[in-house]
């Protein structure tokens, strides 16, 4: 009989990618996917913490499934990702869902199948979290879920130690793969055929640091001198290793996509050294300016937060300031999330939740009064679109331009991981419409 799996997947496109691993194992072990968690063997929730709102919608979630386990007894409930590997977190779900089976850290994602296996075997819970990265495994086959686009993994981890962020504590220490291994998965995507490529990391600009293997920049050229027709893509880019050589080789290998996400944070130099960013508002704009002056049409999206502690009414408007002089493709924006064991979790000054909320309300309201304007000049434009796939609702197929931007248009015949040529017919926010001009 078959035996089926449902994964539930929070975060950022690393754990997307990362879920994309766990069902490869859950293949290997006679695991079929399917739609709806009622009807699952084994449930598993791969979360994140990067801000309150994300853990506690996993923790809901899990909640929720009491009932369902108490009807299934035999089903099996795993959790994982970066929520268990903080700090005391995997003892307090234990506590709170003592009907939970699997709970694994991040480091923990390889032995994976042997923690599965180990649990069918035994009525205890099967709590396994390390706290050391290790060594990178390779032996990976995920089940990719996104055709025509693909993610690779070049680094693990972060060394930045942002005031606010998490990350470096749930994901350890920045490790890079070794470049012949990227390359080599590389081809094997596009030789069956993919068509966006998509590198990961944390910081993909320090990608091989302090080894003598390629830097990032000659990475990125290594992929887009494969023969092939596809896009290359990567994130996320931090500014302040942000370099002129990278801006060159996005310029001349028409492959790489004119669009980089440079998360800028803050528009205030005094929020941006309590943030431990490493650059000012005048550096990150003079890179933005750098990476324009080669790629004139460079598509720069970023992440900005409101209500860091000490955030003050002029360093918002500084913010504003950024957001009206860089020109953002678009935005996302975050209210500040206090987390423990993080630098600024001690800061004093904490800003009141009603002014954050206030200050992220005028924030985007001005990211996407700036997101339509840039829309609105697409009218009439043709741009080329890799169609990704089709929306039921909207009754149209839907793919991307090279810049990121959404595009939806009708058509007869399935066209999923073609590219094709789109005539925009208007704009509606961040989304385009039009209709196909070949093919
Ligand atoms: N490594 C990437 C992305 C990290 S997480 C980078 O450095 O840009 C994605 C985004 O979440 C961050 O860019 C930041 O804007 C936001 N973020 C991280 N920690 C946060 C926190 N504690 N509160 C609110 N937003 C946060
Ligand atoms: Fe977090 Fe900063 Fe590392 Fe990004 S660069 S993951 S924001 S610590
Ligand atoms: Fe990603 Fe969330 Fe972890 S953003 S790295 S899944 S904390």
């Amino acid at each position: 009989m078959a035996k089926y799996y449902h994964i539930t997947t929070y975060g950022c496109q690393m754990n997307v990618h990362e879920s994309e691993k766990i069902a490869g194992m859950l293949s290997e072990l006679g695991y079929e996917a399917c739609g709806k968690i009622e009807d699952c063997d084994i449930a598993v929730f791969n979360t994140c913490c990067i801000r309150e709102n994300a853990e506690n919608h996993a923790f809901g979630n899990i909640g929720m499934l009491k009932k369902l386990k108490a009807a299934k007894r035999d089903m099996i409930i795993a959790v994982g990702g970066c929520l268990t590997q903080q700090m005391g977190k995997a003892e307090n779900l234990h506590e709170k869902f003592p009907y939970v089976d699997v709970i694994f850290g991040t480091h923990n994602l390889n032995n994976f199948k042997e923690l599965i296996l180990k649990k069918q075997k035994s009525k205890k819970s099967v709590i396994e979290i390390k706290d050391s990265e290790g060594e990178i495994y390779e032996g990976e086959k995920p089940f990719r879920t996104s055709y025509p686009n693909a993610w690779i993994n070049i680094t693990y981890g972060c060394n930045n130690f942002c005031s606010y962020c998490i990350v470096p504590y749930v994901r350890g220490r920045e490790r890079s793969r070794r470049s012949e291994n990227i390359i080599a998965e590389a081809k094997e995507l596009i030789a069956n055929g993919y068509k966006e490529i998509t590198l990961l990391g944390q910081n993909v600009n320090s990608y091989a640091n302090g080894t003598e293997d390629l830097s990032f920049p000659e990475l990125l050229k290594s992929i887009a001198a494969i023969d092939g027709k596809f896009r290359l893509r990567f994130m996320t880019s931090h500014p302040k290793d942000f370099s002129e050589e990278l801006a060159q080789v996005i310029a001349e290998n028409p492959k790489i996509c004119n669009a980089v996400h440079l998360p800028a944070q803050s528009g205030s130099d005094t929020i941006l050294k309590a943030m431990n960013r490493k650059y000012t508002s005048a550096e990150y704009k003079a890179k933005t300016e750098l990476l324009r002056r080669y790629v004139p049409d460079c598509a720069i999206t970023t992440d900005l937060i409101v209500g860091f502690p000490g955030e003050s009414e002029q360093d918002f408007k500084d913010t504003l300031n950024l957001v009206e002089t860089v020109g953002f493709t678009s935005a996302f924006t975050f209210v500040y999330s206090k987390r423990e064991g993080t630098v600024a979790a001690k800061m004093p000054n904490q800003v009141p939740e009603d002014v954050s909320k206030a200050r992220i309300m005028e924030l985007i309201k001005l990211v996407n009064s700036k997101t339509r304007e840039q829309s609105a000049q697409y009218v009439g434009k043709t741009v080329e679109v890799l169609c990704e796939g089709f929306d039921d609702k909207k009754q149209m197929y839907l793919g991307r331009d090279e810049h990121g931007r959404m595009v939806y248009f009708p058509n007869g015949k399935n066209v999923v991981g073609e590219f094709l040529n789109v005539k925009i017919s208007s704009a509606n926010g961040i989304s385009l419409m039009g209709d196909i001009t070949d093919g």
